[in-house]
């Protein structure tokens, strides 16, 4: 009997050690989510405020004047540097307007609005 405990113990400890690694990425995963959606919801506000007379209202458009964002093909890095500098004369640069959580925010927007 008196071995029995510490096995027993062991196996507890075992138990709640195994339930934890599995719980904590989870809840981690979904702080990450809730995040997103924090920053994609002030994206909105950034986008409408900045860019829909031109992409369009919540990013829909045709594409034929500007991109449609929705259908933007590159990642994060080439979404900010496009944001910040411009392109070809035609897209107007924000690095001096929006700040860097500002555009990170429409990115999270962005990614929202993709085709699922
Ligand atoms: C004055 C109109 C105008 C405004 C305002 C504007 N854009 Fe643009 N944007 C354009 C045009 C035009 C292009 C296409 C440029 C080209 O490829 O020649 C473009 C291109 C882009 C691209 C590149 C797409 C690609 O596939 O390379 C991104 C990203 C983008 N815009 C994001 C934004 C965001 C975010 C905002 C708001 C902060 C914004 N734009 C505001 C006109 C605008």
């Amino acid at each position: 009997m008196t071995e029995r405990v510490p096995l027993l113990t062991a196996a507890i400890f075992a138990a709640v050690a195994a339930a934890l690694i599995t719980l904590i990425p989870a809840a981690a995963q979904q702080a990450s989510a809730i995040d997103l959606e924090g920053q994609s919801d002030q994206g909105k506000v950034t986008y409408a405020k900045n860019c829909s007379h031109c992409h369009g209202p919540n990013m829909v458009n045709s594409g034929t004047i500007t991109p449609d964002l929705r259908a933007f093909a590159g990642d994060k890095t080439r979404f900010v540097t496009t944001v910040k500098q411009g392109k070809n004369g035609k897209m107007p640069p924000w690095a001096d307007i929006l700040s860097e959580q500002e555009i990170a925010d429409v990115w999270a927007f962005l990614l929202s609005r993709r085709p699922q």
